[in-house]
């Protein structure tokens, strides 16, 4: 099970119909990398290494240390930037993002079925979250990641992802996700 496929299923809520299956799509999927950035590596701190296992397949494993509190203000959000490049300054837009928003609704809207679902069988994560979260130490082993579940038809070329939480600290996980023609190889 794809770690991001509920996300892009929720975003495309509307055109789930894109939707489809790894012999359909016109695409090979590849990890380029993830990381996790804190701000103060006291209060949230993390590693985070994926291993491609096939063409299509990569895994990935992480160790987050929770060390923090959250106040009303804290906030989330997700966004999902595209270059056909790969060039830094290539990245722009793409529609699929949450908006910034109070951390207990993001958590209420999101956590359970988008991620949680995802990596139940590969992690110790709490099927629902609190908020403030519990302060310990959260891993995810070997979690499988597929593109399946991303949409039928991308635009090719290389996707980053943004997970973005403002607690005490803030908190960004991202992810660099290349898709390359299947017809060229
Ligand atoms: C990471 O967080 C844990 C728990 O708060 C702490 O014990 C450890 O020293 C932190 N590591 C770094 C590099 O700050
Ligand atoms: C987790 O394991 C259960 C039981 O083996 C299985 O039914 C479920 O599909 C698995 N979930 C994921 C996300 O792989």
């Amino acid at each position: 099970m794809m770690l991001s496929s509920i996300v892009w299923a929720f975003l495309l809520m509307p055109n789930i119909c894109i939707l489809g299956s790894h012999s359909e799509r016109s695409w090979n999927f590849e990890v380029i990398s993830a990381s996790m950035v804190s701000s103060d590596e006291s209060k949230v701190n993390a590693t985070i290494h994926v291993n491609r296992i096939s063409f299509s397949e990569s895994v990935v494993s992480a160790n987050v240390y929770w060390n923090c509190g959250a106040e009303d203000d804290s906030t989330a959000s997700f966004v999902v930037l595209h270059s056909r490049s790969g060039r830094e300054n290539d990245y722009s837009n793409t529609p699929y993002q949450i908006p910034n928003q109070n951390l207990k609704t993001f958590v209420d809207n999101y956590y359970h079925d988008m991620f949680y679902l995802n990596v139940a069988n590969c992690s110790n994560l709490p099927p629902y979250f609190d908020v403030p979260p519990v302060k310990m130490r959260y891993i995810l082993n070997e979690c499988s990641m597929t593109g399946d579940g991303f949409p039928y038809i991308l635009p090719l070329g290389y996707y980053k992802f943004h997970l973005v939480l403002k607690t005490e600290a803030t908190f960004t996980i991202s992810f660099i996700v290349k898709l390359t023609s299947k017809s060229m190889g």
